[in-house]
C-alpha cells in the first residue's frame, strides 16, 4: 500500500446486534467487543498508522440502562489493566478526549495511570473518546475563546481555524483520514466533527465484534484507492 492514512477513527457499532443474534446478553457482545478492539490496535500498529482513535463511550451512552454503563466502565478498567503491557511492547502511547470529569474516580485514575506510563511511548498514538461528543467539544472551545476574547487575550479579528483547533481537547490529532463504522450504520453520530471535514467514510457491515484484522486491511486496501482532492481537481493531482 502506498498511501496509508496517518489517523483513522473508529466509530465501533454493533455489539448489542451481535450478542442479540447469538441469543446472547448485550454484555457479552461489549466483551468480544473488547477482543476486536486489541486486535485492531495491534494490526493499525503493525502498518504504522500515527494516530487511532477509537469512539469508546459518548455523552449520549449515559442514557443506556445503568447495568449497562457500569458493566461497560468495568469492562474498561479491566481492557486497560489487561493491555497495559501491551501498549508499553509495542510503544504506544494512550490519551484520550472527552470530559473525564463524569467517569469514576476508579475509572478516571486507571486511566491517568496508563496515560502517565505510556506518554514518553514514540509509535502509535492511542486515543479513546470517552464522555465524548463532538458538538460539546465545539461547544467548549467557542466558550472558552470567547471568555479570552472578553477578557482582551485575544482579538476577534485573530481568531481562526488554528484558534478553534486549539481550544479542542482533540487538539494534538491531525485530521482525520479514514472514519471507518462498522454495524451497517452510515452515521456520523457527533464524533470528532471537526477532524473528519476531509475524512474518507467506510462504512461496513460487520458487527464490531466480528471485525478482524482482514477487515482493518481490507478498510486500509479500499483507502488506498481513493482519490483524496481538497478541492483541486484530478488533473491537477497527477501534475
Ligand atoms: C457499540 O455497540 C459499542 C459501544 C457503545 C461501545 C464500544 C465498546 C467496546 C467496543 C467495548 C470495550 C471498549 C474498550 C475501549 C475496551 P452497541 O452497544 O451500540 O451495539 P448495538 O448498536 O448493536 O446495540
Amino acid at each position: 500500500m502506498n498511501k496509508l492514512p496517518e489517523h483513522v477513527a473508529i466509530i465501533m457499532d454493533g455489539n448489542g446486534r451481535w450478542a442479540k443474534q447469538k441469543g446472547k446478553q448485550r454484555f457479552i457482545g461489549h466483551k468480544k467487543g473488547a477482543k476486536a478492539v486489541r486486535e485492531v490496535i495491534e494490526v493499525a500498529a503493525e502498518q504504522q498508522i500515527k494516530f487511532l482513535t477509537l469512539f469508546a463511550f459518548s455523552c449520549d451512552n449515559w442514557n443506556r440502562p445503568e447495568e449497562e454503563v457500569s458493566l461497560l466502565m468495568k469492562l474498561l478498567v479491566s481492557s486497560l489493566k489487561k493491555e497495559f503491557n501491551h501498549l508499553i511492547e509495542n510503544n504506544i502511547q494512550l490519551k484520550t478526549i472527552g470530559d473525564l470529569n463524569k467517569l469514576s474516580l476508579t475509572v478516571r485514575e486507571e486511566l491517568y495511570h496508563v496515560i502517565e506510563k505510556t506518554k514518553k511511548n514514540t509509535g502509535m498514538v492511542l486515543t479513546l473518546a470517552l464522555n465524548y461528543g463532538a458538538q460539546e467539544e465545539i461547544t467548549n472551545a467557542v466558550k472558552a475563546i470567547a471568555d479570552k476574547v472578553k477578557n482582551n487575550i485575544i482579538s476577534p479579528e485573530k481568531v481562526d481555524q488554528s484558534t478553534i483547533n486549539e481550544h479542542l481537547y482533540s487538539r494534538f490529532l491531525p485530521p482525520v483520514d479514514l472514519l471507518i463504522r462498522t454495524s451497517g450504520e452510515e452515521r456520523i453520530s457527533n464524533f470528532l466533527l471537526w477532524h473528519i471535514a476531509y475524512a474518507e467514510l467506510y462504512f461496513t457491515k460487520t458487527l464490531w465484534p466480528d471485525f478482524s484484522k482482514e477487515n482493518l486491511l481490507e478498510a486500509l486496501i479500499n483507502f488506498n484507492k481513493r482519490e483524496r482532492r481538497f478541492g483541486k481537481t484530478s488533473e491537477q493531482l497527477t501534475n
